[in-house]
């Protein structure tokens, strides 16, 4: 075989590309090959409604004809918008118009939109510690001094936001967004408590700041009521919203949008490709949930909660007498374990790679260094079989990893 040697090129990169150029693009995790996949947050793969959506397309190409084929409206497909207006409604009570919705390439992009339209290398962002490690990924790339609050029992500490935001202003300096994951918060798993959902909202007016609201598995709940979200409590015009059907219909559709004031758009729009992102897909997602949406999501809670309970009866057999710490997500993919003091981390990483039980180690979740007392298992993916002999399998390591 013969290969095309690269020309040096790195010199040529623009000041933007080079921020964080070398940084892993992707969240680092120990096993090669798993035979118990907990890494990613990856959707059940034995859910995605495959008959319905060979049907929903095509009755969409039937009635759209030319129109699914040609390019779209750069704000995104409209009836993808109004369906993510009927979700929030009837998921949330949360009232917004189609020109509130940007639609983009999974929620992922969405959120990369929000940072570019704001964030200038150097400038100071609050986030959780821990957060989503995808998202770390995607800040960085935008060169902020990344300033973290720690999750409690009820969320993003909003004590320490503040002491932040104040620290800031003595230094004549503005944060310029808090980003937060409100609900079954990735990777620790709490709600973000109603009072703090009310402060972040006090916080940002009296800093004159924004509130990056991210939430990606809200429908997913298989206990307790929701709380209004943080877009719902604004009355300033503060609140960006990103979301995603990546974990309600498949994370292949790449479809997901920013929830944001109207006058806002334009700054997101301004570093989007032309032609709206992916309108054929957008249809084939549109006509699928308008007829299916609530059905589906039903069935999805009853798939993710026995698993969840699965991982959490595997864990807990093996783990009863020790002082780990193991969280009970009232939704979502994810549990977080605090290891036993003592545990060797190095340890428990060539256990796990021997057992083939995939998890992400805990700094991969922490901007600014530390965790290493922490793991996230996934437990969307596999099914609750396995998320119970793999759970076992974790546990054991960990067992045996104490030093
Ligand atoms: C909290 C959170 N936000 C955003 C995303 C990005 O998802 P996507 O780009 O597939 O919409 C994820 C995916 O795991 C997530 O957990």
């Amino acid at each position: 075989m013969t290969t095309t040697p690269t020309a040096r090129f790195e010199h040529l990169l623009s000041s933007r590309a080079l921020i964080g150029w070398g940084a892993p693009v992707a969240t680092a995790r120990p096993v090669a090959s798993p035979l118990y996949e907990f890494g990613g947050g990856y959707p059940d793969p034995a859910s995605f409604p495959y008959d319905d959506m060979v049907e929903a397309t095509a009755r969409m190409m039937k009635a759209e004809g030319a129109q699914a084929l040609t390019y779209g409206d750069p704000q995104g497909y409209r009836g993808l918008r109004e369906l993510v207006c009927h979700k929030y409604r009837v998921f949330e009570g949360l009232e917004v118009t189609p020109e509130n919705i940007f639609v983009a390439n999974g929620s992922g992009h969405a959120l990369s939109l929000a940072f570019s339209a704001f964030v200038d290398p150097g400038d100071p962002i609050i986030c959780e510690a821990p957060t989503f490690s995808g998202s770390l990924n995607n800040i960085r790339r935008h060169g902020p001094e990344i300033l973290d609050a720690p999750v409690d029992a009820d969320g993003m500490v909003t004590r320490v936001v503040r002491e932040r935001l104040e620290g800031l202003k003595r230094q004549g300096r503005r944060c310029k967004l808090i980003y937060t994951i409100v609900n079954f918060q990735n990777p620790a798993g709490p709600d973000l408590s109603l009072r703090r959902r009310q402060e972040l909202v006090q916080l940002a007016e009296e800093h004159d700041t924004f509130i990056l609201e991210d939430d990606a598995y809200g429908e997913l709940r298989f206990e307790g009521e929701p709380k209004p979200p943080v877009y719902a409590l604004d009355r300033g015009g503060r609140v960006i919203r990103a979301g995603t059907l990546s974990k309600i219909l498949g994370a292949g559709v790449r479809l997901g949008w920013l929830c944001a004031p109207r006058a806002m758009l334009p700054a997101f729009q301004g570093f989007n490709f032309g032609g709206g992102v992916n309108p054929f897909m957008s249809r084939v997602a549109t006509w699928y949930l308008r007829d299916h949406m609530e059905e589906h999501v039903k069935l999805l809670i009853d798939v993710y909660r026995a698993k969840r309970d699965a991982m959490l009866r595997g864990l807990w057999e093996v783990l009863e007498s020790t002082d780990v710490e193991i969280s009970r997500p009232a939704g979502g993919f994810f549990i977080w374990i605090r290891l036993p003091a003592g545990t060797d981390s190095a340890r428990l990483e060539e256990l796990a790679v021997a057992a083939r039980a995939q998890y992400t180690p805990g700094p991969a979740f922490f901007p600014n260094g530390g965790g290493e007392r922490f793991i996230r298992l996934a437990f969307s993916y596999e099914p609750p079989e396995k998320c119970y002999e793999g759970a076992r399998l974790i546990a054991r390591a960990i067992l045996d990893a104490r030093r």
